[in-house]
């Protein structure tokens, strides 16, 4: 499973591409907003990204017609050979979908809450196509059932593109683990998160036992 960071805070970034283990990253518009960005500064915020990631950028179109998405979808896609266009599982973000499939422009088609959706999203010609978890556990429904459901039913058919899975809305390390365990290809996960995802108790607590016997070792 690859890993992705969920957000759009440039310092994270660095410091997860710096771990050597960073597959892609994954913006929407509240993260965005979140970093205090401006809309005039949107584009350029995506190319620093797509210049400090290899792996697949994604940037959210926020037009409301397939047309405009198509043109939204044009212009992030230009922003660097990285950029992937992502787009909102609706009756337009699936015309606008199919648009981009056809102009050879990767999408990731993102607020996918069930199996019809993620099915019509692959047909459409989605990439990428993103469940978002953590959100249907904040509306009291299972969302990792919901992945499974997602994942065993994208598995059963072929298409004429590639499609991969990003279990995206993680919040937890739980959410990380059962992702893979059900064969998510991505999994997008928040900063947060994602450093739980490296550390373990018994790993600090054998580093700190190794240390205290290399002293006995240094100090005979
Ligand atoms: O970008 C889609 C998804 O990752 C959003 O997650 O935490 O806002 O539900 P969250």
């Amino acid at each position: 499973m690859k890993f992705y960071l969920d957000t759009a805070n440039l310092e994270q970034i660095e410091e997860v591409a710096s771990w050597g283990v960073l597959a892609g990253v994954t913006t929407n518009p509240s993260l965005y907003a979140k970093e205090g960005g401006k809309l005039a500064d949107f584009e350029n915020h995506l190319k620093k990204i797509a210049t400090m990631v290899d792996g697949p950028i994604s940037g959210e179109v926020t037009a409301e017609t397939a047309d405009e998405m198509f043109e939204q979808g044009k212009k992030i896609a230009a922003i660097a050979p990285n950029m992937i266009v992502k787009v909102p599982m609706t009756v337009e973000g699936l015309k606008a979908c199919k648009k981009l499939y056809d102009a050879g422009i990767d999408v990731n088609m993102t607020l996918v809450f069930s199996v019809p959706q993620a099915i019509l999203a692959a047909q459409s010609g989605a990439r990428y196509i993103s469940p978002l978890v953590g959100r249907f556990d904040d509306n009291g429904q299972d969302g990792l059932e919901q992945l499974h459901n997602i994942i065993f039913a994208i598995d059963n058919y072929e298409f004429d593109h590639d499609v991969e899975i990003i279990a995206a809305s993680i919040r937890s390390v739980n959410h990380v683990t059962q992702a893979a365990l059900m064969g998510a290809d991505i999994a997008t996960i928040p900063y947060a998160i994602l450093k739980k995802c490296v550390k373990h108790i018994l790993t600090d607590q054998g580093l700190e036992s190794f240390k205290r016997d290399w002293e006995k070792v240094t100090s005979a």
